[in-house]
Parts: structure tokens; sequence; C-alpha cells
């Protein structure tokens, strides 16, 4: 049988260097677990941009399509703000998501023991915290047509349309109530149904698919502006949560700073099952290209190392060494190994990327 295979997109900013330290775990895996990845790598966003005039080409997008997995650091950069639209970095991310249909997309909120001073909220607010944000990836006003900037009479109007399917909610809220069976039996599926049809529909149909096939998982519905205030409230009253793309696109980052460390969240984008089963799949860091950072040694590669465990998990049907890679994260952040945004104490010289890497490194080797 052939090796599974991983296609790897630094991207821009610190995506390059974050990626550089989960290499070394692959190269871990191969070495000591005889796990081992046909890797390709290739070029998304404002680097692919310089190289070819466009934010993805065909070729990788194709490429994307083929392999089991893909792994993406990050897009986008300064460099690249007066960029035609179209061209945009960003364009590259959302091309591979609409293409490669990958729907659900799950954001992991989980504040990790030995960083919940780290959170702007009260310790006891987030510590154990661990939800998960289910975002609809493929629709909604990202994508929904007529979109555009018009002409009307002596002024501009900017147009954008949000329209979902039947189809594509009940798909997503099918992989929030099986995600749920697996973790807390609970879903908050969250719209706007007191202002838009959509939220509406949207209610309707996550009520209608979980009254047929999922009765046995608890759900709840709350407008979207509820949610985020009950998510800075009282954020542990959530497990899973299902939303649509725009929502799900700022509760996500509202949840992710709860646990008062960007740096450390991975998030997983998956598609309609392939031929040998497992769903399509992009897994990328949270955070963005940090370019303030760049090519300083500062970034904190922990997030772009979990995606890969979420890879591992999600796609490769290796929940057990997923489990062993981040048990290996957690220990490096509890012996108080920390990149400069884990750090908020004057005179601690903080790692470097590739010493917090090198750090996972060593914990997985400790973990056999
Ligand atoms: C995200 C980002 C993207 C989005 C951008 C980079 C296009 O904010 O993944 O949350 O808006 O979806
Ligand atoms: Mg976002």
């Amino acid at each position: 049988m052939s090796n599974p295979s991983l296609l790897i997109l630094p991207g821009d900013g610190i995506g390059p260097e974050v990626m550089a330290e989960v290499r070394k775990i692959i190269t871990w895996f191969g070495d000591k677990r005889g796990i081992t990845f046909d890797v390709s790598e290739d070029l998304v966003g404002g680097c692919a941009y310089d190289a070819h005039g466009v934010p993805l080409t065909d070729e990788t997008m194709a490429k994307a399509q083929e392999v089991d997995a893909v792994l993406l650091g990050a897009v986008g950069g300064p460099k690249y703000d007066s960029l035609d639209f179209s061209v945009k970095p960003e364009r590259g991310l959302l091309r591979l998501r609409k293409e490669m249909d990958l729907f659900s997309n799950l954001r992991p909120a989980q504040c990790f023991d030995a960083l919940a001073d780290f959170s702007s909220l009260k310790k006891n607010v987030v510590a154990g915290l661990d939800i998960m944000i289910i975002r609809e990836l493929t629709s909604g006003v990202y994508f929904g047509e007529p979109r555009g900037i018009i002409r009307e009479g002596n002024e501009r109007v900017g147009i954008n349309t949000q329209r979902y399917t039947e189809s594509e909610i009940a798909r997503v809220a099918r992989s929030a109530f099986e995600m749920a069976r697996k973790r807390s039996n609970k879903v908050c599926s969250m719209e706007k149904a007191n202002v838009m049809e959509s939220g509406i529909l949207w209610r309707e149909v996550v009520q209608e698919i979980h009254d047929a096939e999922y009765p046995d998982v608890e759900l709840s519905h709350m407008y979207a502006d509820a949610g985020a205030m009950q998510l800075t409230r009282w954020p542990k009253q959530f497990d899973v949560i299902v939303t649509d793309n725009l929502f799900g696109d700022l509760l996500s980052d509202l949840a992710a700073m709860l646990t008062g460390s960007l740096g450390m969240l991975p998030s997983a984008s998956l598609g309609a099952p392939m031929a040998n089963g497992r769903p399509k799949a992009l897994y990328e860091p949270v955070h963005g290209s940090a370019p303030d950072i760049a090519g300083q040694e500062k970034a904190n590669p922990c997030a772009c190392i979990l995606s890969f465990a979420m890879a591992l998990r999600y796609s490769f049907d290796l929940g057990d060494e997923a489990t062993r890679l981040e048990a290996a994260v957690e220990k490096v952040l509890a012996d108080g190994v920390r990149t400069a945004d884990l750090l908020n104490e004057e005179g601690v010289t903080p790692a470097t990327t590739s010493q917090m890497g090198d750090a996972v490194v060593a914990a997985l080797d400790a973990s056999l």
C-alpha cells in the first residue's frame, strides 16, 4: 500500500517558520513510529502571487484535490494590501475551501491548564474550557450571489448575499451532531432567526435533522449576538456550537481569545468522504500570517503542530498518535517552555520557534 499523502502549503508571513517545525514532527513519526507520509510542498497566497501572478495555481488546486490531506500555514501580508481583490492572498485559501467543498470547519477552543492566566477573562471562567465551534465554510455571505460594488444613480452600492440551501444547512448540522456524540452530546446552533430568513431556515433545518436523526443529542438554539455574549459570560455552558460562515468567523475568533493563546489553536476543514472513506480535508492554524513578527523566530508553532495532530486523527485514522502529539505539546507547556506570545513576565527570554518545535520533539521521544 502506498503511503498516505500530505500536501504542505506554508504560505506567507510566519507560515514557513511554523511549518518547518511541523516538518520535524513528521520526520519524527517516520523515524520513531514507522509512519511515513508522501509529503509534497507548494505555494499559496502572496508567495504564489509573487511567483505566478495568482494566489493559487490550477496545478496546486489539482494537487490539493488528489492528496489525503492539505496542511496550510497562513496567507496574507501588508505587501499585498493594494492588490486587486481577485488576486489577494485570501482568495487562494477561499478557492481551496470552495473547490474542495470543505463545508465543515472544526475550530476547537481549548484552554490549556498551563495558560489559563493568559485569558482576558477570570481564570475560573476559562480553566478547563474545551468547546468545538463548527463553522459552515463554503456558503453563506462569503460566496452568495449577487455580489459586487455597483453604481446606483450617483453613488456606489456594495452588495453581498446571505444564501443557504436546505442541504447545505443539513450537512453541517449532521457534522455537528456527529461531533457532539463523540463529546458531551450537546449542540447549540446560532443564527439570527429574529432578523434573517436564512436564519429562520437554518433553525428549522437544524431542528428537523435533530428530530429525525439525532434525538439523543441535546439541542438548543441561540441568536448569534446573544451567543457572543454568553461565550464571554460563561463559555463552559457550551460543548459543540454550529453556525454559519460569517457568524462562525466572528464567534471562533472570540472563542479563540477566551483561551488566551491564539498561537495554540488548530483547525480542520472537512468535506465529503473520498474513495478511502476519509473526508477531504485541509488543516490550518487559526492564527494568521503575523507579518509583524515574520522571519524573527518568534512565532509559536504549536497551532500548526496541533493542526497536524488533527490531520492524524481525522484524515489518517491515527487517533492515538494524535493524542500522543497533543500530550507532548501539553507537557512542553507544563514544563514552562514559552514562545513570546505565551509570556507576560519581563526579563524572561522566550523560546524561539525552533526551540519550541525541538521541545515538542523531545516530549515525543519521552512518550515512547
Ligand atoms: C479565517 C480567516 C479567513 C476567513 C480569511 C483569511 C479569508 O479570517 O479563516 O477565519 O474570513 O474565513
Ligand atoms: Mg477569521
